[in-house]
């Protein structure tokens, strides 16, 4: 399927994965927190193996839209989805709903503050891996050595796996959150402002991590920067806020919507100018 310039007229986004690939797609998502919409109609097709960035102002709606893609909105009471959100053949509102527990292992999430569990960095490991009924030793040593590896920690912290996760510098801990996800072998990773916590060193250590995972995992990411934006995404979807309701706008190959932005509102927001 194309890239259409006005992401409101997507229909029927969601198609056949090729084969190897768990595809992501919406169709005509809503969300609502009790009286209040968060999301109206929303149809996107994320591209597998690459990074698709998600911009827009605050409040129109970015998080939320991450937080229906692995079902973390059931956390929030009140809270009421409609339309579809297929990952795989799976439509993951439907009758035929995922366990939660297994789609938050094949879509991992990344938040915007580093959350280690308050345990060693090794636990913060085990402890995901245990829970989906990985108990063998060797296993268990090779599959988080594996995590640490893919982000970069292992050679910082291969001597001090006993060591409370907390005592980490900031950008270690996201990395560590990275893992985290990745330890379960995840199919997707969305991240949600994973750098704004950070200072511009650990910043620019993630931003090449994303580009290297991106080989192996489709990848969501909401920021607010648009310089991070343009130098990860290979796709960008702009979100905006309807009176209160959050719609994609555009959505498109990043140099297309950097360049050659078909919106009004996507060029006026590039340029700064909103
Ligand atoms: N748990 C919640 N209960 C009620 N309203 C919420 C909740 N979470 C977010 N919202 C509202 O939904 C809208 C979209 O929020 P959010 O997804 O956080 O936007 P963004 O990430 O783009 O800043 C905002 O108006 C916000 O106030
Ligand atoms: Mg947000």
């Amino acid at each position: 399927m194309g890239y259409l310039g006005d992401a409101m007229d997507q229909r029927q986004a969601c198609h056949e994965p090729a084969a190897g690939e768990i595809s992501l797609c919406t169709d005509q998502l809503c969300l609502s927190y009790g009286s209040k919409q968060a999301l109206e109609g929303v149809s996107l097709e994320i591209k597998p193996r690459a990074v698709t960035a998600i911009i827009g102002p605050s409040g129109s709606g970015k998080s939320s839209f991450l937080c229906c893609l692995n079902r973390l909105t059931d956390l929030t009471a009140g809270s009421a989805v409609s339309g579809q959100v297929k990952v795989g053949s799976t439509e993951i509102y439907g009758t035929q709903r995922h366990d939660p527990v297994q789609l938050r292992r094949q879509v991992g999430m990344v938040f915007q503050r580093a959350n280690p569990f308050p345990f060693s960095i090794w636990k913060n490991l085990a402890l995901p891996l245990r829970h989906h009924g990985v108990r063998d030793k060797q296993q268990l040593r090779q599959r988080i050595e594996s995590a640490l590896q893919r982000v970069g920690l292992w050679d910082e912290v291969s001597d001090r796996l006993n060591t409370p996760a907390g005592a980490l510098s900031g950008g270690q801990q996201q990395r560590l959150c990275i893992a985290r996800a990745l330890v379960l072998e995840p199919s997707i990773l969305l991240m949600d402002e994973p750098c704004s916590a950070l200072d511009p060193i650990s910043t620019q250590r993630i931003e090449r991590l994303i580009l290297e995972l991106k080989e192996r995992y489709t990848i969501v990411i909401v920021t607010h920067d648009l310089a991070q934006a343009r130098r990860i995404a290979d796709h960008v979807a702009l979100f905006w806020s309807f009176e209160g309701k959050g719609r994609l706008i555009e959505y498109g190959p990043a140099p297309q919507i950097f360049h050659h932005p078909t919106h009004e509102l996507t060029g006026a927001y590039l340029a700064g100018h909103i």
